[in-house]
């Protein structure tokens, strides 16, 4: 039985809809070191799960292994389904994955960069994505392209469209990025740390669209941070990882004011959220003890043992999922793994 966030949605689903993504299971392993254990994920319809944890806690291997881009040397393990396409995505072939990302499933990444060709204007890549994907013709295409980088808000789109990559701002050349992921209205938007690199009021456009993006494309969105204003900004639900675990999961609303393992705990007292949502000033902030270790030197039992003030000889052993029902959530959606929960009674 996996320990993590499955199961029904926060407010506003509606009944009877399946997962979109469905992740059981999740392992993803060196030849040596095992790097995410056990991760269970579901999303549905419309929902924006935000996925949220320190630096090295497995938050982009979560999405690389999702959108089946883990690098060489790695292997998953589990089950990853997605609405729309038979059995388990782990089994598919490169060609097949392939196709399926940039359809069905499309991503944003933290560095524009990456995901654009510098040598070709940026009409031509939003068109060429919405050809090679077999949606639209040619012309169509460019059409299309045109809109889209109107929608995402470019100045001038017409413009913009005849423009290479560098002749972009960051924060333009990441709605470039955006137009492109969701040219093809996919099912599944995977962002990880898309406006990390972005100043704050273009951080705030890039958010916009995308949350607009998913909205209007009834689209299931995981959206991966380590910044829980953020979250608080664009997610319904979120997951909390650490020592590649889900250690945590619910609501926002839930877990941002209630939260039980006491890493979360942690992560909000060292952010600028206060429980009711205000910010406070950063100088005042407590920090979490220690530092995230590097995959293969997590404790055993629970992972967060060694930096963790609550921690008892109890703690050696693994805890258990504890689901949270209340607040209207289902079962298993939301719930923690902790033995001597944040703001709950000892168990
Ligand atoms: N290809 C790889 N080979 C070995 N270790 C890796 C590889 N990719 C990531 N890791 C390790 O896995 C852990 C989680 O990484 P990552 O998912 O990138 O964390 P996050 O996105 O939460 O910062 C880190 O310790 C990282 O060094
Ligand atoms: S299980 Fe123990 S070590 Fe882990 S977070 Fe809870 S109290 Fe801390
Ligand atoms: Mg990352």
């Amino acid at each position: 039985m996996s320990t993590a966030a499955t199961g029904a949605a926060g407010a506003g689903r509606r009944a009877g809809d399946e997962p979109v993504l469905d992740v059981r299971g999740l392992h993803v392993r060196t030849r040596h070191t095992e790097l995410l254990s056990d991760v269970d994920l579901t999303i549905r319809r419309g929902e924006r799960v935000g996925l949220i944890g320190e630096s090295g806690s497995g938050k982009s291997l979560t999405a690389l292994a999702v959108l089946g881009l883990l690098g060489e040397g790695l292997t998953a393990t589990g089950g990853v389904h997605l609405a729309g396409h038979e059995g388990n995505l782990l089994e598919r072939s490169e060609g097949g994955l392939a196709r399926i990302r940039g359809d069905d499933m499309a991503m944003v990444f933290q560095e524009p960069m990456t995901a654009l060709n510098p040598t070709m204007r940026v009409g031509a890549q939003v068109a060429e994505a919405m050809t090679v994907h077999g949606s639209a013709s040619r012309s169509q295409a460019r059409r299309r392209a045109v809109d889209l980088l109107d929608q995402v808000g470019l100045p001038d789109p017409e413009h913009a469209a005849r423009a290479y990559p560098h002749q972009l701002s960051g924060g333009q050349r990441q709605r470039v990025v955006a137009a492109i992921a969701l040219a093809n209205d996919p099912v599944l938007l995977v962002c990880d740390e898309p406006t990390t690199a972005l100043d704050v009021t273009v951080q705030a456009l890039v958010l916009d669209l995308i949350v607009t993006g998913v909205q209007s494309r009834d689209a299931a969105l995981l959206f991966i941070t380590h910044d829980l204003a953020v979250v608080a900004t664009v997610c319904e639900r979120v997951l909390v990882m650490y020592g590649g675990r889900i250690v945590e999961a619910g609501p926002v609303g839930q877990v941002f004011t209630d939260p039980r393992h006491q890493y979360t705990a942690g992560l909000l007292a060292a952010s600028d959220l206060t429980a009711a949502g205000a910010r406070r000033e950063r100088s005042a902030l407590p920090t979490i003890p220690g530092t995230v270790p590097p995959a293969g030197r997590f404790p055993d039992g629970c992972v967060f043992r060694n930096r963790c003030p609550a921690a008892t000889g109890q703690c050696a052993t693994r805890p258990p999922w504890t689901p949270r029902g209340d607040h209207g959530a289902g079962e298993t959606a939301s719930g923690y793994a902790c033995f001597y929960p944040a703001g709950g009674e000892l168990r």
